[in-house]
């Protein structure tokens, strides 16, 4: 098992990452919450034992982030006498770690809280940093806070029955941190592809761990995005999100964000910022993980208006620029200032054909 520790402002904060690492939560005597995926089918009592623990299982997927949900938790917590003292526990993918996540930040001004993500995108990514987000009515992530874990525990069991489309969502967001911040970690998905694809238990720690080292080191350097560093990790996301907007959301992030750093990518190679090779070596990658590269290999059509109406409306745009992370070369990045005009030019090539 591989334990990573960090500081991010003042908090501690353990990783354990190995299959077997759901036990960590056996020395954690407290009293505690789990909030857990319905979906997800564990006996906790061979772990926890006589323990006491309060036990909600919620419906996952974007339905379970929403107030209505967050009252209900908070309500049961309540009747049964959570306290200042006791933990929160987060059991599921990102959609549950996220819920889990705001209701430990705002239950009694703020509970432990332990994130044990079952997704591949879980724990490489949505259990990682301290953010989380619920929905209101139709808006994606309004309501949230930034709250730290204190314990992540990435047991690789959970991967077993994890279907292969839901591993290569969290590959997509793998491949982000491979070609902004570490030139090793695409080396490593180039030279381990069918061993990460069949989920092979060594090579998947070590993706894991690489993940979870990197988004730490942004996350320690900027914790809420007020420095300019954490941007990075939206590399892909400014046209992502644009792309899931203008399908209603349906096109699942994962793909969103593939096409995404592909157009982002071919846009930032065009002004110059990008080097040249940097489009070919991501198209490349995320081809072998059989990630979409353009609109055609997506499942539902983008309404162009709608993606430009969530473009203008995105929080990091500031007067007529965007704010934008580049991949200088493969593993390395920069900030820079994108013309919105130049930005939605760029969309409408990008959505309306093939890159
Ligand atoms: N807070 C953050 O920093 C952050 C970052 C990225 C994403 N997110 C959020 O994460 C959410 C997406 O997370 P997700 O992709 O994990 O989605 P999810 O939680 O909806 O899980 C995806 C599917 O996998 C199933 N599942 C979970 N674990 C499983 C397992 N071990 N075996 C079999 N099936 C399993 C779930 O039942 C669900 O059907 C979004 O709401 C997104 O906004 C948050």
């Amino acid at each position: 098992m591989i334990n990573i520790t960090e500081t991010i402002g003042t908090k501690n904060i353990d990783v354990f990452i190995g299959r077997g690492a759901l036990n960590k939560l056996s020395e954690i005597k407290e009293n505690k919450v789990i909030i857990k995926s319905k979906a997800l089918k564990i006996d906790l009592s061979t772990i926890l034992g006589d323990q006491r623990f309060l036990m909600i299982e919620i419906q996952d997927g974007e339905e379970a982030k929403s107030l209505d949900s967050v009252i209900e938790i908070i309500q049961r917590m309540i009747n049964y006498g959570i306290r200042r003292n006791h933990y929160v526990v987060a059991l599921g993918g990102g959609t549950v770690t996220d819920v889990a996540g705001f209701i430990a930040s705002i239950y009694m001004r703020g509970l432990k809280l332990i994130n044990i993500p079952t997704t591949l995108l879980g724990m490489v990514d949505a259990s990682i940093g301290g953010k989380n987000a619920i929905n209101f009515r139709s808006v994606k992530n309004v309501i949230g806070t930034f709250y730290q874990p204190s314990i992540i525990i990435d047991d690789l069991n959970f991967l077993d029955t994890l279907p292969q489309e839901e591993l290569r969502k969290g590959l997509a967001e793998v491949i982000k941190y491979a070609l902004t911040l570490d030139y090793s970690l695409y080396t490593f998905l180039t030279e381990h592809k069918d061993a990460i694809l069949s989920k092979d238990p060594e090579v998947m720690e070590d993706l894991v761990s690489r993940s979870v080292s990197d988004k730490l080191s942004i996350v320690k350097e900027d914790e809420k995005e007020e420095k300019g560093i954490r941007i990075v990790l939206n590399f892909g996301h400014t046209i992502g999100h644009a792309i899931e907007a203008g399908s209603d959301f349906k096109v699942p992030h994962g793909y969103a964000i593939s096409v995404g750093m592909v157009c982002e990518a071919k846009m930032f190679e065009e002004l110059g910022y990008a080097e040249e090779g940097v489009v070919e070596d991501t198209i490349w990658l995320l081809s072998q993980y059989d990630l979409p590269i353009d609109v055609s290999k997506l499942s539902y059509a983008i309404d162009i208006n709608k993606a430009l109406g969530a473009l203008r409306l995105d929080k990091k745009s500031k007067d007529d620029v965007v704010i934008m992370p580049t991949p200088v070369r493969i593993g390395e990045w920069k900030r820079v200032e994108v013309p919105i005009e130049t930005l939605e030019g760029f969309v409408q090539q990008c959505l309306r054909k093939e890159v």
